[in-house]
Parts: C-alpha cells; sequence; structure tokens
C-alpha cells in the first residue's frame, strides 16, 4: 500500500500514527481512513508495539472530520458505504488489544471526535475544540457519534451538541468527561509519552481484558457482565504476569511483566 496522508513511527513500545493533511485540517478522505486501517493492522501485529498513539499533523487539527470534498454529491450508497468505512476503523481501534490514546492537538470536529471517542484515553492541548458539526451541512454523525457521545456525556448534553453542531473548548470536554486530560500545546507529545510508557509497565493481558470488559459493559446486562469479569479474573490469575505481580509485590522490587 502506498501512504501519502499518514505517517508512522514506532519507537520504545510506542506506535504514533499521524493524520498527515495539515493543510485540510487533517480532514479524513477514504484513502486516509484505508491508510489508518492498514496502520493499525501493523500496530496489532507487530509483538513490540505496546501502545499505540493517534494523532493530527500540525498544531492546529486532530482531525476537523470526514473529508467534505470527497462526501460532496455522495448519494445514498456511496454515503452508506462511507459511515461503514469510518465504522469500520472505529470498531478496529476498539477491538486492538492494546491501549490507543489520542492526542488531540486541535480541532476535533465530526469524523474526528468520532475516531477518537474509539480510542481508549483522550488527552487534548488547551486549544482543542470538539464538537459534531455535521448537522451544518445536512447530515448526522456518521462514524458513531450519534452512539458513542451519549455513552460518554449523557443523551441531554449529546443532543445538544448535534443538534445545534456548536463545539465545546478542551476544558469543558475534560469536566464532561470526554477528555481525560487537558495540557498545555507544548506539554501534549510529553504528557502522552509519559502515559504510554505507565501503560507499557502494566500486564498486558490485564490490559487487553479490561478494556474489552469496559467496552462491553454497555452492551449487555450488568449478570452477564459480572460474568465475563469473573471468568477474565480468573484467567488473569493463572498467568505468569499474575505471579510476576505478587512476587514482585513481597520482595519490594518493581515488576517485569512479560504477556504470559
Ligand atoms: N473536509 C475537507 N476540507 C476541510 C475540512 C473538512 N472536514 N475542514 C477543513 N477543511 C479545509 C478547508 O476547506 C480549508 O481548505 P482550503 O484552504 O483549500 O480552502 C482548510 O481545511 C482550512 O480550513 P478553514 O479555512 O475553514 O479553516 P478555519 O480556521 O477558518 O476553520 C474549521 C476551521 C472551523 C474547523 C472549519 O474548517 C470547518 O468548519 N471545517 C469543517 C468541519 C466539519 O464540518 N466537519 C464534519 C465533517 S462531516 C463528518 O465528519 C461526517 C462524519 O460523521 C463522519
Amino acid at each position: 500500500m502506498e501512504y501519502k496522508n499518514t505517517l508512522y513511527e514506532k519507537s520504545e513500545g510506542i506506535a504514533t500514527i499521524t493524520i498527515n493533511r495539515p493543510k485540510a485540517l487533517n480532514a479524513l478522505n477514504e484513502e486516509t481512513v484505508l491508510e489508518l486501517l492498514a496502520r493499525l493492522k501493523d500496530a496489532k501485529k507487530d509483538e513490540n508495539v505496546k501502545v499505540v498513539v493517534i494523532t493530527g499533523a500540525g498544531d492546529k487539527a486532530f482531525s476537523a472530520g470526514a473529508d467534505l470534498k470527497m462526501m460532496k454529491g455522495a448519494g445514498a450508497v456511496k454515503g452508506m458505504h462511507l459511515s461503514q468505512v469510518g465504522q469500520k476503523l472505529t470498531t478496529e481501534i476498539e477491538k486492538l488489544e492494546k491501549p490507543v490514546i489520542a492526542a488531540i492537538n486541535g480541532y476535533a470536529l465530526g469524523g474526528g471526535l468520532e475516531l477518537s471517542m474509539a480510542c481508549d484515553l483522550r488527552i487534548a492541548s488547551e486549544n482543542a475544540k470538539l464538537g459534531q458539526p455535521e448537522i451544518n451541512v445536512g447530515l448526522i454523525p456518521g462514524w458513531g457519534g450519534t452512539q458513542r457521545l451519549p455513552r460518554f456525556v449523557g443523551k441531554a448534553i449529546a443532543k445538544e451538541m448535534i443538534f445545534t453542531g456548536k463545539m465545546i473548548d478542551a476544558k469543558t470536554a475534560e469536566r464532561l468527561g470526554l477528555l481525560n486530560k487537558v495540557v498545555p500545546a507544548n506539554e501534549l507529545n510529553s504528557t502522552v509519552t509519559e502515559l504510554a510508557n505507565e501503560l507499557m509497565n502494566k500486564p498486558p493481558i490485564g490490559l487487553e481484558l479490561a478494556k474489552q470488559l469496559i467496552h462491553n459493559s454497555t452492551e449487555t446486562d450488568l449478570r452477564v457482565g459480572l460474568t465475563h469479569e469473573a471468568e477474565a479474573f480468573g484467567i488473569l490469575a493463572s498467568t505468569e504476569d499474575f505471579k510476576e505481580g505478587v512476587t514482585a509485590f513481597l520482595e519490594k522490587r518493581k515488576p517485569e511483566y512479560k504477556g504470559k
């Protein structure tokens, strides 16, 4: 595959995927979404990759959403396919066994916000602005926004954001639970790297099972969710990493996890 719209860097266990169309505020056309899917596939297969970071090039935008030039005059079938390809991307992020952090360095709008909501953790710079402005061009969110946004902020705020298309600032998004943390722009990279390094020292199977259980918690009833939690707990109790964790605790040293 020829990569034109994304960058990919792997360094010390962290794979960073950068949407690289800064002149178009990192708008996501279909080719870019397919590139992101391919980058994720690589990060999934590469055993050396422990944490994935997704960000946007430049200092203005994470992503201003689906590329409106691509959407223009789409028609029903193309429109449905464009929605499906973005939904595939967000689903693959949620299914990935490794933690995914969104580093939001400016606008996260429409499909950009939807992409970030599929990530496990969202760290944003103070200048970030988040919104679902699709209504302003006669659309609704098509990459999961009507489903994931209310799960973060509740139906009332989700309706307000989707009905009005208005953006919210980073501090408001943090207060609403949409962002994990807001930092000055010049501290975004270091904060994300610090968080990624912290996660890299955790037992990978524990992170994977916790991620799956938390995603499934909104898809299942409490009894079934608790049953799955007990099963996962049992699986973890049989891992070498659990043995190492407890031994390290008792020996008053740092554990070294192997993902086994
Ligand atoms: N698609 C294509 N191009 C885009 C874009 C988008 N979503 N957003 C910005 N751009 C382009 C602009 O066309 C412009 O390109 P040119 O220089 O070639 O004209 C360039 O990026 C810079 O944008 P602006 O000049 O508009 O920058 P600004 O600072 O004045 O405004 C903005 C920034 C408020 C984010 C504004 O660009 C904007 O409103 N963008 C559209 C946001 C939007 O509606 N997103 C939703 C898309 S639909 C969607 O995502 C559906 C879905 O759920 C999947």
